[in-house]
């Protein structure tokens, strides 16, 4: 699993860029989706959040009279979420940003963020970005038990796609990374039901 290799004694931590914009974390679609142009991406994790499915989807997997439920950042202080982090082309940062922006405007903002990940010389540490979904934006859900969450996202469907594939696709992908993250895991397993 890729957690032990990232265990603080086994490595040696050091900073790889001092650019805010070069570097963006993706938790969801963007690790099975990322649809932007990147010189470089690596499995990656963010201390102190996990991933929940607690923001309403209106506008890609779900629509507003049927909204689904994608994920977003939890603060959890003993946690980590894993994901992929894309190096972006300095001079492409912006623009890749800007259409992100329109791409994930359904409450999410960017925020700035310290990622892990692993390189030749051990885990390195960078200033990126991620999109986040804080309480209280328009489109928040919440938590909710995960028999709900699942009804729900079994429910819904977008321009992207069903809700269902959306979790289900993001599942795989964790899994092809070696990552086990419980709550994604619990939701694939109550859609099977
Ligand atoms: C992601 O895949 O990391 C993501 C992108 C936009 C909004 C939320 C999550």
């Amino acid at each position: 699993m890729l957690r032990k290799s990232f265990h603080p004694a086994a490595v040696q931590s050091r900073v790889v860029t001092p650019t805010d914009a070069c570097w963006i974390f993706g938790y969801g679609s963007l690790i099975f989706r990322p649809a932007i142009p990147f010189v470089e991406r690596r499995p990656a994790r963010v201390r102190g959040w996990t991933r929940r499915f607690w923001q309403w989807s209106t506008d890609h997997r779900g629509q507003p009279w049927r909204p689904g439920r994608v994920v977003t950042l939890a603060p959890a202080p003993d946690d980590c979420c894993w994901g992929i982090a894309y190096r972006l082309e300095e001079g492409e940062a912006e623009s890749v940003l800007a259409g992100l922006d329109v791409r994930e405007c359904g409450g999410y903002v960017r925020m700035g963020i310290e990622i892990e990940m692993n390189g030749e010389a051990g885990a390195e540490r960078a200033a990126g970005l991620t999109y986040q979904a804080w309480p209280g934006n328009r489109n928040y859900a919440g938590p909710a038990p995960i028999d709900e969450i699942a009804s729900q996202v079994a429910a819904a469907t977008g321009p992207s796609g069903t809700n269902a594939d959306y979790v289900r696709d993001l599942d795989a992908a964790l899994n092809t990374l070696g990552v086990a993250d419980t709550h994604v895991a619990a939701l694939v397993a109550k859609l099977g039901e």
